[in-house]
């Protein structure tokens, strides 16, 4: 899958790219994630890409002509691709978002700095915007790479372990449930007996059972919408009889 990423801090990028997961990634051909600079596409002698706003008010905002220079010349017309612009107006980047990105070819990533973009852009350029959640950053970088990690690591291959996303912290829109590994006891805490006892029906089912009540704890709110069996949902009513008694 290709990222087109465009910025004007290009230099954000590649501490992170670089690393780990996604760096074995893109050395494999997973993934391919290419940064411009809108910087590169003015035209005059300060390079400039911010003005004032129209009608005044405080800070600066971010110019047309260079990102839609950018973006025309990096993706040629009718791509197709979804050209993606980091908000906080954005819709709420979730699971559900990622597993949708990860289905396309290439998606571009505009990320906006400054108090805002042109509105043109969001009119005229951009095809979704993306939130990464209700609060306000500096830009749309750390988002923008947020984006990249979470959809890389739903690609085949990406993660070493096959099964590694389907388990994950709402992939089925449950949390997920508690991992231990060596030793079985550690200052006096034990592992469950249930995971060293070899039986892996019992295991999943326990596992299940954990991400439901982890849920029902810490995000009740994510229950309304996961997709749940009649085992869950009779498990989930004793757990309200339980805890209203
Ligand atoms: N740019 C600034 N804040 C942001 C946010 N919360 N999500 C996406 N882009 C942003």
């Amino acid at each position: 899958m290709q990222f087109e990423v465009f910025t004007l801090l290009p230099e954000v990028f590649p501490p992170y790219l670089e690393t780990s997961i996604l760096k074995r990634a893109r050395e494999r051909g997973l993934i391919d994630v290419r940064i411009h600079n809108i910087r590169d596409y003015t035209h005059d002698k300060h390079h400039t890409t911010d003005d004032m706003p129209y009608g005044g008010g405080g800070g600066m905002v971010m110019k047309p002509e260079p990102v839609f220079e950018a973006v025309a010349s990096i993706l040629g017309p009718g791509s197709g691709v979804p050209v993606i612009l980091l908000t906080p107006q954005g819709r709420v980047f979730d699971q559900r978002v990622a597993e949708e990105l990860s289905h396309y070819e290439k998606i571009a990533l505009i990320c906006g700095r400054y108090e805002g973009v042109d509105e043109r852009i969001r009119e005229h350029l951009v095809t979704d915007e993306i939130s990464i959640g209700d609060y306000v950053l500096t830009g749309g970088e750390l988002p923008a790479l947020i984006v990249i990690d979470a959809v890389s690591r739903l690609l085949p291959d990406v993660l070493g372990d096959p099964t590694g996303a389907q388990d994950d912290s709402h992939a089925s829109g449950l949390l997920e449930y508690p991992h231990y590994t060596r030793p079985p006891e550690f200052q006096g805490w034990k592992v469950p007996d249930i995971l060293l006892s070899g039986d892996h029906a019992k295991i999943d089912r326990w596992r299940r059972e954990q991400s439901l009540l982890r849920t029902y704890r810490k995000r009740p709110d994510l229950l309304e919408k996961a997709e749940l069996t009649k085992e869950d949902l009779r498990f989930l009513e004793k757990l309200k009889n339980d805890s209203s008694s």
